[in-house]
């Protein structure tokens, strides 16, 4: 069996708003509803997780303009998703709901509250996706000039989840005694202060929040450097990636298992799910001729400004100074950014004009699914017994239609061959994804 996550890729934003089946979505995207209803949908399918990506500002690399990415809108607006994490808690009882945390810029004493809050909301099923943020717009709003260098980024993340760990355990399990007869609510001999002093946070304690039924939470990354690899393969849960194609999925776990084992981890701890947009209709013409009909919807004008808008926020560079009919220039050391994906671009760049490695960069996923539910299923199982990793994060774009595509179409597929849970095994969000 393998796990399936969801990945909401504009976070609590846009996510739906002038599609045919986009609904009434430019009404109703900041309010919970669609959220919901998508929730318990995916909770009926056996959904490990839904995963709400997160950024901190209005992008403004790409021409050094704010346009493109309010127009689309790309990026940006984003509401915060702790909140909403906590409307979904009480309307759904099994599947884990993870909100993105920047470990540049929310602090670990806040960040500890909140994510013990949550999992008091969520009943044990709050996860934290930890990112170190990458643009430097997003440093602007915290009062910096300049992001942090990208590899202390991961260095300062490593220290900020051990004083969130330690803040979470500031608290004994038994500290919490409800002794009405000698009137004691809480231990203070089982409530620790922990002192904490490392090279860039420093924190007394204790957390002013008992931590929540899991304790510590499921930690999802992204990294996909070698720094970020090594702080996911040292700390994660669960990582969320898109390597290319088969091999190259293989690759990555084997990698991700190597590392785990050097920081003393059972590799089978952390679930590795890739990143995946299927494409579902009745019968495999149709569903061909819907991906066709994708892809040509994103040769045009607009997609191609969207897509170097986007390629601008991830790696921090103005894409609009370059000629498009050259190839990419070679940027090698410029990159604060994402730096696995401007390795991407790099690579899938060679031999092509930065037009057409633009042009290609919206279907980013590491197989191409395109088929019945049936045929989908099939091709998804093949998939993971050859690469011996643990799960597919669906990443398509976001309305019920869509939603009802995997959660009752493709699902049911899979459960057919036995290859997704028929029900959860357990309570908390951890123990369901350790299940298998
Ligand atoms: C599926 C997926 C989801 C991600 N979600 C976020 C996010 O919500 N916020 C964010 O700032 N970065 C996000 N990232 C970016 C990663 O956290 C990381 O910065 C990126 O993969 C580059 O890592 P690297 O610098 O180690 O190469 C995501 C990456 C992937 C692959």
């Amino acid at each position: 069996m393998f796990h399936l996550g969801w990945f909401v890729g504009s976070g609590y934003g846009i996510q739906s708003w002038k599609g045919t089946w986009s609904g009434v979505g430019e009404k109703e995207w900041m309010k919970p509803d669609l959220y919901i209803d998508m929730a318990k949908s995916l909770e009926r399918a056996g959904f490990d997780y839904m995963m709400f990506e997160d950024g901190l500002l209005v992008p403004d690399t790409y021409g050094g303009s704010m346009r493109t990415y309010l127009k689309g809108p790309l990026e940006a607006p984003r509401n915060d998703p702790t909140a909403l994490i906590g409307i979904l808690g009480h309307h759904t009882s099994r599947i884990g709901l993870i909100p993105t945390m920047s470990t540049s810029f929310y602090p670990p004493f806040m960040a500890a509250r909140m994510i013990a809050t949550l999992d008091h909301l969520c009943d044990g099923r709050a996860g934290a996706n930890l990112v170190t943020s990458s643009n430097h717009g997003a440093a602007k709003n915290f009062g910096m000039e300049m992001h942090y260098e990208h590899d202390m980024r991961y260095r300062m993340a490593g220290e900020w989840i051990d004083l969130v760990t330690q803040l979470l355990e500031s608290w004994d399990e038994d500290a919490l005694v409800y002794d009405k007869s000698e009137g004691i609510f809480a231990d203070h001999t089982k409530v620790h202060h922990i002192d904490f002093e490392g090279e860039f946070f420093k924190s007394r304690g204790p957390l002013n929040t008992p931590p929540g039924p899991q304790r510590t939470p499921v930690i999802c990354q992204a990294g996909g450097s070698p720094a970020g690899r090594d702080f996911a393969a040292a700390h994660a849960d669960t990582i969320v990636c898109v390597p290319l194609g088969l091999e190259a999925m293989k690759e990555y776990r084997a990698d991700i298992s190597r590392r785990m084992i050097a920081h003393g981890r059972d590799p089978h701890d952390c679930k590795v799910l890739y990143l995946v947009n299927p494409v579902l209709a009745d019968t495999q013409g149709a569903a061909e001729e819907l991906y066709e009909m994708k892809w040509a919807q994103r040769q045009s004008d607009a997609f191609l400004e969207q897509a170097l808008s986007t390629m601008s926020y991830f790696s921090g560079i103005d894409f609009s100074q370059f000629d498009l009919d050259e190839p990419m220039p070679d940027l090698t050391g410029k990159v604060n950014g994402h730096q696995s994906s401007m390795a991407r671009y790099a690579k899938d760049g060679a031999n092509k004009t930065l037009r057409e490695l633009a042009l290609g960069q919206d279907v980013v996923e590491s197989i191409k699914l395109v088929g019945t539910p049936e045929s989908v299923a099939e091709t998804m199982g093949e998939a993971m017994d050859f690469v011996g990793g643990d799960g597919f994060l669906m990443a398509n774009d976001i309305d019920r239609r869509s939603v009802a595509s995997i959660a009752d179409g493709l699902v049911p597929a899979l459960r057919k061959r036995g290859l997704v849970r028929g029900e959860y095994e357990h309570e908390h969000f951890k123990d369901n994804l350790k299940a298998f």
